[in-house]
């Protein structure tokens, strides 16, 4: 083999003209007579390889008559203009090795799977096109989020997974078995925030939470991330600005920075470009409810949303809409009241335009000790699981507001998919733990 330094895909274009070392699979492979049209894709991009007798060593030929579908294979070559896609390169081949052939017929063909199938195969599946356009999307979506609350001062804390307070519901935990003892995984990492807002005044986690939903729905996973901002002395104007903001910045990053991605997706940028525009309508439950009025996701007061509802909502809009001051009964414990109508709380809920549900959620929080204390007895939760989080109004309780954004609900609404599980790169689902 010749001598060249090893090139990723998506830096051909700086060398053209130069001879390179491609590392990578074949993903196509097409043949008329003595020359060979290979795709190679190394995880940064593809590349058409062109192995023609005269140019190519008669091993390179040899290897590329008989070279099989995601064979693992080096390629020596040198970068030259397509011959027919203008702005893109190809490689003229003079040495190809297979350094690993597929020991039989890879099983994701060419012919159409359906998702059972192609999620049993996660594994394989994610080299395929479209799942590398969402892991790339995925991966920028949370590098824009960190880059907009960094850039705003907040400190990265991280929150635990093993705890003994539920957040949620007690009808989601996963218990584990710890010592001796019984744990669970944490839903959210909110009550921890809150403490760490209280140390480093605005904070935001972004780990995995775990909810044992029940149901099987395209919105609903057990193992799940989320980004939780937290910040004290702050009120649920503060969350709702924020909120805002970064689902505003997040899109405009995707917009700058993944335009071959959405491509690939075939999702219809401008959807997105006019989601950006802000500020995004905000509604109180109240309002909500007298647009639903007259249609068939019509509720009674007092009723908490479904997806019938968020649909119908977020029919009425192009950008993400607000929903703020729910019934206080259909929301968590740790919800501040709205001190002028204590009958809903000071929480609200980020619905995604076309129909991709709550993204997130968030508000204020009680810092009123008795009232804690309180809402722990009539939820049936355990208080001494709670003393921890109950010192934070012993000793300078302060206004604190924040949310948690699901970033597999925003990701399978920036990329257009069908359902969240397309969102992670290994789904955790009701029915679903591997791989
Ligand atoms: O509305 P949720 O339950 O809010 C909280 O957990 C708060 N403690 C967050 C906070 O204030 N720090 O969940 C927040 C978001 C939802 O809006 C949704 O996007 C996502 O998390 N989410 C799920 N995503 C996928 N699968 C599930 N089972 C989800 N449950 C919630
Ligand atoms: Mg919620």
């Amino acid at each position: 083999m010749p001598e060249g330094t090893r090139t990723w895909i998506e830096d051909l274009s700086q060398h053209v003209g130069e001879d390179v070392v491609l590392l990578g699979w074949v993903r196509h492979h097409r043949s008329s007579g003595k020359l060979h049209f290979l795709e190679i894709r190394d995880g940064t991009g593809n590349v058409q390889a062109v192995v023609k007798k005269g140019v190519a060593s008669d091993e390179a030929l040899e290897a590329a008559a008989s070279v099989g579908i995601e064979s693992s294979v080096e390629v020596h070559g040198s970068v030259k203009a397509h011959a027919r896609r203008e702005g893109e390169v190809e490689v003229a081949v003079a040495e190809l090795r297979i350094l690993a052939p597929t020991v039989e017929d890879y099983p994701l063909g060419k012919k159409e799977h359906g998702t059972g199938f192609l999620m049993d195969n996660r594994h394989l599946w994610l080299r395929s096109s479209r799942p590398w356009a969402v892991m790339r999307i995925r991966a920028e979506v949370i590098r824009a989020c960190r880059a907009h609350l960094d850039g705003l001062g907040f400190v990265g804390v991280d929150a635990p997974i093993l705890g003994s307070a539920a957040a949620e519901g007690t009808a989601t935990l996963f218990p584990v078995e710890y010592y001796d003892d019984q744990v669970y995984l944490s839903q959210t990492g909110q009550l921890h925030m809150e403490a760490a807002a209280q140390a480093l005044g605005r904070v935001y986690c972004l780990g995995p939470t775990f909810r044992a939903e029940k149901s099987k729905t395209r919105r609903h996973l057990t193992e799940f991330w989320m980004l939780e901002p937290e910040i004290a002395f702050a009120h649920l104007d503060d969350a709702m600005d924020l909120m805002e903001s970064l689902v505003a910045s997040v899109l405009a990053s995707v917009l700058e920075r993944c335009r071959p991605e959405l491509e690939v997706l075939e999702r219809d940028a401008r959807k997105l470009e006019a989601a950006a525009s802000t500020p995004y309508p905000r509604l109180t439950y109240d309002e909500a409810l007298a647009r639903l009025e007259g249609t068939e996701a019509a509720i009674p007061w007092g009723e908490d949303f479904g997806a019938p509802q968020e649909d119908a909502l977020s029919s009425l809009f192009d950008t993400p809409v607000l929903v703020h001051r729910y019934p206080a009964a259909v929301k968590a414990f740790y919800m501040r009241p709205d001190p002028e109508r204590p009958e809903v709380a000071l929480g609200c809920d980020m619905i995604a335009p076309e129909g991709y549900g709550e993204i997130v959620g968030g508000g204020e929080r009680n810092g009123d000790l008795a009232f804690l204390e309180r809402r722990i007895e009539e939820e049936g939760l355990p208080p001494a699981a709670y003393e921890w989080y109950l010192d934070l109004r012993r000793y300078g309780a302060c206004a604190s507001a924040g949310f948690g954004l699901g970033l597999e609900r925003t990701i399978a609404w920036i990329c257009g998919l069908a359902h969240v599980r397309e969102a992670i790169a290994f789904p955790r689902t009701m029915s679903r733990t591997s791989p």
